[in-house]
């Protein structure tokens, strides 16, 4: 199992000395539980019938016979030789169902205006784009980037690549043009979809020129570029490339025939960080995906359609938004809320105005969020009335149960459950979590797998731990929503994930089992961060450091941080024959600057390392690899651990004296 020292979790939970008060389920859910308990026992009777049950919620063109192929394993099979249209599931059927003009998206720009969509007309939207993207020569099976803020023609395009076949990789708007390039090259996309700019903080910012950059410098696969309008004023425009999505939309027809496609076809690629340099492109397919998103959405949010007022505040460029925006809710028939802009703007009561606004019932959001909520002060949100929401949830990394308590308390009013979800962009869906109504809830654990979904905590060797024990957190059974592997990297896919325990799926987390068998999540044991619930790799940001000519060698962790969870702290050796460039860079300061801005040009600002510290050498094992654990150490400003393995044991003294001759 791993050692405390050698894992940096990143929450500080210490699930043994924590909260141990427990929450019994809610009797608001009396229905749900009546309804729910009997999946658990379904599902342990005979799984792939209970998986057979919960695809055939979905509207199949060619209905399927088989569950579940797992001869190639690791590449599972699921509902293989059946057929259907992830769009058709989303919107279509709805309509054809006579519920036409429920509102499907309430949408709430930062300023203050606002949209809503109905099913009726998502269908419209999404038809007339599934028809431009068709004239624009994007065919079933190509792949489309998507680069948007969060507005409904993000969603939009999401469902018109969806209903044409066409598998979309969306690409956070928060990504640099470099980071852009690279996925767009990656997936080989023919086309772009993109905005001209988007609101953020009350400015407006560009959007379209980091596609410019991106497809300047690479990307030669992207025939199209289509742009729609936000922000206004001027753009660069590349004749015959560049598409105005509301010129095109005009002449387009509301009429278009969804395409099924078999159940294994992808749905969508999306980018994720992984421990080498180079992001992973995740692929995700049809019908086992679709299968899972709805049913993990409808079960853990008790959702119930048109009732309900729903609001995830995840983008639509990480899997929450996608899973827990788009498919999950859509299929579903969820009426929900989207928001463009920040929490704090136009003032640090946005949200909890938002959730007054539309008497949101159920709410998805991130421990990041919660503590940072809780540190603006719970006057805040006491000044709105949230007595609409019945149920929250937690999702990106563990909740320290004080967030947890005051989650509940201030937001949820001492009133409605809380469901704490583990999941990955790799699992495609929710994992574990308590099931409201039914789950006795504890702060700080997610507690459960899923109805359907078998997890283990392994030790070392592989065996599963016993109640009271640590090791690592692993699936043991293929699942529906499963990613179906790398794009373009089959090999990747076995070593990242197979092949530390042989026929189980690694999920590159520490757990823990308490007394009750319950699962508490302890942070990555790999070299990935977990910054405000944003994955990012240690070695990416380190090849963005060195990329940079000052650099000579550069090192970095994930360090805790009490709002954020971790925080990017960098450790880096400069090029001799660089004083003079840093002097007038403005000295020490102004060079780390510089390297932060070079940082949020190579990745994206998420990137940006909160510290850069300038040393003269790194610790080293005798091999050369460098020993992060003794930098976290410095980083967390604790005592520096077991040095005995250094090549060099003085250099932590060098490190440490330079940093206090420095501050
Ligand atoms: C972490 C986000 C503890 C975990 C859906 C995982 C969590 C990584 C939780 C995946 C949770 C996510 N408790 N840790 N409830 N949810 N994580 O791919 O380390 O962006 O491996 O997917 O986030 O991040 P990803």
């Amino acid at each position: 199992m791993p050692a405390a020292s050698d894992r940096d979790p990143s929450t500080g939970i210490d699930p043994l000395s924590s909260e141990t008060r427990t929450f019994p389920p809610s009797s608001d859910f009396v229905e749900h539980a009546v309804a729910r308990p009997w999946l658990y026992e379904e599902a342990a009777r005979d799984r792939l019938a209970f998986w057979r049950a919960r695809a055939e919620v979905l509207s199949w063109a060619t209905p399927f016979t088989e569950v579940l192929d797992w001869s190639e394993a690791p590449f599972a099979k699921w509902f293989a030789d059946g057929e259907l249209n992830a769009a058709y599931n989303a919107v279509d059927r709805h309509v054809e169902a006579g519920h036409g003009d429920q509102v499907a998206l309430l949408a709430e720009y930062e300023d203050g205006s606002d949209a809503s969509y109905t099913y009726a007309q998502v269908k419209d939207e999404i038809s007339r784009l599934a028809n431009v993207l068709t004239d624009l020569g994007v065919s079933t099976g190509d792949r489309v980037a998507i680069y948007m803020p969060m507005i409904p023609e993000a969603v939009f395009a999401m469902l018109a690549c969806a209903r044409i076949g066409a598998p979309h990789s969306v690409v956070f708007g928060g990504f640099s043009a470099d980071a852009l390039r690279s996925r767009i090259e990656d997936a080989e996309a023919k086309a772009v979809i993109t905005a001209d700019g988007q609101f953020r903080r009350g400015r407006a910012l560009p959007l379209k020129p980091a596609v410019d950059e991106a497809l300047a410098t690479g990307a030669p696969s992207v025939q199209k570029v289509l742009v729609v309008r936000r922000t206004g004023g001027d753009v660069a425009w590349t004749e015959g490339r560049d598409v105005w999505w509301h010129e095109a939309r005009e002449s387009a027809s509301t009429e278009h025939q969804p395409v099924p496609v078999p159940a294994e076809h992808p749905l969508f690629i999306l980018y994720t960080s992984g421990t080498t340099g180079k992001p992973k492109g995740i692929v995700h397919s049809t019908g086992g995906y679709l299968t899972q998103a709805a049913y993990t959405h409808r079960v853990v949010f008790d959702l119930k359609p048109a009732a309900d007022v729903y609001w995830c505040t995840a983008d639509v460029g990480w899997i929450t938004g996608h899973s827990y925006v788009v498919y999950g809710p859509m299929v579903n028939r969820t009426t929900q809320v989207i928001y463009e802009g920040t929490p704090d703007t136009p003032h640090q009561g946005r949200w909890w105005e938002i959730i007054e606004k539309y008497g949101v019932t159920q709410f998805y959001s991130s421990p990041t969020a919660i503590r940072t909520a809780m540190k603006w002060g719970e006057d805040i949100p006491g000044k709105y009335d949230l007595s609409s929401l019945r149920l929250l949830g937690s999702v990106g990394e563990s909740i320290n149960p004080e967030a947890w308590m005051w989650y509940r308390r201030v937001i949820g009013g001492d009133r409605c459950p809380i469901v704490d979800t583990w999941w990955q962009t790799e699992t495609g869906a929710i994992m574990i979590s308590p099931l409201p109504g039914i789950t006795s809830t504890k702060p700080g654990s997610a507690q459960v797998p899923l109805p359907g979904i078998s997890a283990e905590v392994l030790n070392d060797t592989g065996e599963p731990v016993g109640d009271g024990e640590g090791g690592y957190l692993a699936l043991t059974e293929p699942w529906p929503s499963m990613l179906r592997g790398i794009w373009g990297d089959p090999q990747r896919y076995r070593d990242t994930y197979w092949s530390r325990f042989p026929g189980r799926y690694f999920a590159g987390d520490g757990a823990r089992k308490d007394e009750d068998g319950d699962i508490w999540l302890l942070g990555r044991v790999d070299d990935v961060m977990n910054v405000s619930g944003h994955r990012l790799s240690t070695t990416e940001i380190e090849s963005a450091l060195v990329s940079h000519e000052w650099v000579a060698e550069a090192a970095v962790v994930g360090a805790s941080d009490e709002t954020t969870g971790q925080a990017v702290v960098a450790f880096v050796i400069l090029r001799s024959g660089t004083e003079q460039a840093v002097e007038e860079a403005g000295g020490e300061e102004g060079a780390i600057e510089v390297l932060r801005q070079h940082v949020g040009r190579e990745i994206g600002p998420i990137a940006k390392p909160k510290r850069i510290l300038l040393v003269t050498e790194l610790p080293k094992t005798r091999s050369g690899k460098i020993m992060r654990r003794l930098l976290r150490d410095v980083a967390e400003n604790r005592e520096v651990g077991d040095t005995q393995t250094l090549a060099d044991s003085s250099v932590m003294d060098l490190i440490q004296q330079g940093m206090t001759g420095r501050r």
